[in-house]
């Protein structure tokens, strides 16, 4: 009963994700590291998974390490400037061996049956092409970088047919110019390029060393779970002078982040590839597992529009037929829809108040505080109380109070008084509900 109870409540979490992400466009990145790895196969199931739910793929991959291990192996010298390797017309020609032979793995990795797995018989169908107009890099610190080059233009019209037909499309770290010349890429560079051209929702970047954390501390080299770009900014300037491999890591991929949002792909996400499953815990848990980057902060205090109301009764109607919160049917929602300040994050509604003034006593009731409970015990109860405190003070009113059944010590806790109703206003004791039988509290602003 149990495993069905925890099997009902787990798929009913995931299905607003599915619902969210169908038919939307998501770039995702892997290194070459990744293919020379066993647990290739695994992401292999990932992304066939996420294809099979709808998901439009792009996938962007790199060949950086096998083309270092196939230069040492010809003891060819070799030179980087600032981290991009000198492609001379000699590496080039062990570049595009390289870059082909991965992208054939991988095609061949991604074309598996997968027997007794959890897609089998879910085949992806694959393609490339000549999606990438690539121009030099140029000239840098005096040094001439040749075949080394940067993304010049996205075929993005291209890429959006294959992806409407259900195709998952897959683009190496090689360009071509107009003139017929082959250029080497670097992985971050030509994922992000297709993320904006793509007008991708997610740009997720499977990383090697960077950890993340839940609340902030001293070490710069883990990420918050979310960032803004403007906090990503300082945490750059903070890194500047930092070579540990988490840093050098962050540092390649962070202003790829920055830029796909500021060019307006919805999330980036920089996402550990060694935790088992890590693209859908990032994707299908509230919390992830990975560092997102959004534009603007993904939680916001606002007044409630009469759009809300659905997400507000999702809100408060399991704490209605728990009892705990007085019923408010939708009709009545929409009259007093102008009284509720909703607390947004992500898109979804995760906790609300309400507050009812009685202007002749200078008095005011605050109603239908809820907070989502996945969401409890990070302060957004408190902040909602916050936020509707200063709010009244600014409007002259010197009592706040609150009725509740269940919430006694929390508003103890936030300086709230029990007091007796006869304290109630005199409009609102007409209307108690002695069946109810709510505990009165006072807070004096
Ligand atoms: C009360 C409520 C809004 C608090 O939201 P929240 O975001 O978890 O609040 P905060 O994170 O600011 O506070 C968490 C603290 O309050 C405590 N707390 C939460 N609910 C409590 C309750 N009913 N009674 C006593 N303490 C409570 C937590 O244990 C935690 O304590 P800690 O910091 O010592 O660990 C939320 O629990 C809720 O939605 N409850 C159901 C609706 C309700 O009762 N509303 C009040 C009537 S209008």
């Amino acid at each position: 009963m149990k495993l069905n109870t925890d099997f009902v409540t787990w798929f009913r979490s995931v299905a607003p994700y599915v619902n969210a992400f169908r038919s939307k466009t998501f770039v995702i990145a892997f290194s070459g590291k990744m293919v020379a790895d066993k647990k290739f196969v695994e992401l292999v199931h990932d992304f066939n998974l996420l294809a099979s739910l709808g998901v439009r793929l792009a996938l962007v991959h790199g060949a950086r390490p096998q083309i270092e291990a196939r230069l040492e192996e010809l003891k060819l010298q070799t030179k980087f400037v600032n981290g991009i390797l000198v492609t001379d017309p000699a590496t080039l020609q062990y570049v595009k061996e390289t870059v082909g032979r991965v992208h054939i793995e991988i095609e061949a990795l991604l074309s598996m049956g997968l027997p007794n797995s959890p897609m089998a018989n879910a085949a992806i169908r694959l393609t490339s092409g000549n999606f990438v107009t690539a121009c030099p890099i140029g000239v840098i610190d005096g040094v001439d970088l040749m075949h080394a080059g940067k993304v010049r233009k996205i075929n993005a019209a291209a890429i959006r047919t294959r992806l409407e037909i259900g195709e998952v499309v897959l683009i190496s770290p090689l360009g071509y110019s107009p003139t017929g010349e082959i250029f080497n890429l670097t992985l971050e560079n030509v994922a992000t390029e297709v993320a904006i051209a793509l007008d991708a929702e997610k740009l997720i970047f499977l990383t090697d060393y960077i950890n993340t954390k839940e609340i902030p501390t001293n070490d710069p080299s883990s990420l918050l779970r979310e960032l803004t770009i403007a906090q990503c900014k300082p945490i750059l300037q903070e890194l500047s002078n930092n070579d540990t491999k988490e840093a050098v890591e962050i540092k390649r991929y962070l202003p790829c982040a920055i830029k796909a949002c500021e060019a307006n792909v919805a999330r980036t996400h920089l996402v550990n590839r060694h935790i088992d499953g890590a693209i859908l815990q990032e994707l299908f848990t509230h919390n992830g597992i990975g560092c997102m980057i959004s534009q603007v902060p993904l939680q916001t205090l606002r007044k409630a529009k009469i759009e809300d109301i659905g997400g507000i009764l999702q809100l408060i109607e399991p704490l209605e037929v728990e009892g705990i919160l007085v019923r408010r049917n939708r009709e009545l929602l929409e009259i007093e829809i102008d009284r509720f300040i909703i607390l947004e994050h992500d898109g979804t509604i995760v906790g609300c108040a309400a507050l009812y003034p009685f202007a002749n006593e200078r008095a005011c009731e605050l109603a239908c505080l809820a907070v989502h409970p996945n969401y409890r015990n990070a302060g957004h109860g408190s902040t909602l109380l916050k936020h509707v405190e200063t709010k009244i003070i600014s409007q002259g009113t010197q009592n706040l109070f609150v009725l509740t059944t269940s919430a006694t010590h929390w508003f103890i806790e936030h300086g709230f008084k029990e007091v007796t109703l006869s304290e109630l206003p005199q409009e609102k004791l007409g209307l108690y509900n002695y069946q109810r039988r709510s505990k009165v509290l006072l807070k004096s602003l």
